[in-house]
């Protein structure tokens, strides 16, 4: 599909891969509706793509909060006529072993909150719209963590499956109206997401700008999904043999974790 006069919403676009990801797609000539809290970020992304002769507007909204999500969709919808593609990419993540989560449960409801029930939310309200239009498209953002069995993100990692579970149920129930969805599993990116857990710094990471030409691939060519071999492979191998695959991966796992930790101590 030509990305030119297409209006794109997107959330998470004031920095990491939602901020390159705004750039690459007013760049294949799409209209941006930015969308994130910190609305001095949103200005500066906003107009670096007016400066590189794009076109694009400014949403400051907490996507947790339901009531300021309404006020946003209300705004979207009001002054966006058409709305071809919504780019669900604000997240928030948590590393936590289970065993420090157990008087934790508002990691899980936290996450919940603005990785699933959010991207939800707006979803839902703009649905009306691709209807009407008899056509929309969803892109979800989700990780290759959950195609594969990594330990420490049970919140972060619950929120993505049931985003992703939403996706499929969207496709089966909506895909003959024209209204579709794409889920983009990423593997790890060098972002400030990313960045907060120390012991990540040596990790080989792809970078933003290779990320958000995915969502581009996403927005463009409207895939069931979006995935690295590695990850589609480790989902195969999950469908086949989960018990097997989860004994024999998570040693592995501690191992590189005693590596990540050991180079990071000789900084
Ligand atoms: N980085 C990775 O290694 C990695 C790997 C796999 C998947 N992913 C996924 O890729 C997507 C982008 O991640 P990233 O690494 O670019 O994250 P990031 O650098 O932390 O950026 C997150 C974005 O979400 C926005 N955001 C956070 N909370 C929000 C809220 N309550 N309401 C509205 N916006 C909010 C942030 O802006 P404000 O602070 O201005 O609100 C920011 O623009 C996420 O869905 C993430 O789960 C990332």
């Amino acid at each position: 599909m030509d990305l030119r006069g297409k209006t794109i919403v997107l959330t998470g676009a004031s920095g990491g891969i939602g901020e390159e990801a705004a750039r690459q797609l007013a760049q294949a000539g799409a209209r941006l509706c930015l969308v994130a809290r910190r609305e001095e970020e949103l200005q500066r992304v906003q107009q670096a793509i007016e400066a590189g002769g794009g076109w694009a507007r400014s949403y400051a909204c907490d996507l947790s909060d339901p009531a300021d999500l309404d006020r946003c969709a209300d705004r979207l919808l009001a002054e966006n006529p058409r709305i071809d593609v919504l780019v669900n990419n604000a997240a928030r993540s948590i590393r936590r072993p289970i065993r420090e989560a157990l008087d934790r449960v508002h990691d899980y409801e936290r996450t919940m909150q603005l990785n699933y029930f959010g991207a939800l939310r707006l979803t839902l309200r703009l649905l009306p719209r691709f209807l009407e239009q008899g056509a929309g498209h969803v892109v979800n953002i989700s990780t290759m963590s959950s195609q594969v069995p990594i330990p420490l993100f049970s919140a972060y990692l619950a929120s993505k499956s049931a985003l992703e579970s939403f996706s499929r149920s969207l496709n089966a129930e909506l895909a003959h109206k024209g209204v579709s969805c794409t889920v983009v599993y990423f593997p790890m990116v060098r972002t400030p997401m990313s960045s907060k857990t120390a012991i990540y710094k040596h990790m080989p990471m792809m970078d933003s700008a290779k990320a958000a030409g995915w969502i581009v691939e996403a927005a463009a060519k409207r895939p069931a999904r979006v995935s690295s071999p590695l990850g589609t492979l480790g989902g195969l191998a999950m469908a086949a043999l989960p018990g097997v695959v989860t004994r024999l991966s998570q040693p592995l796992f501690r191992q590189m974790d005693r590596q990540l930790k050991k180079k990071l101590e000789r900084d």
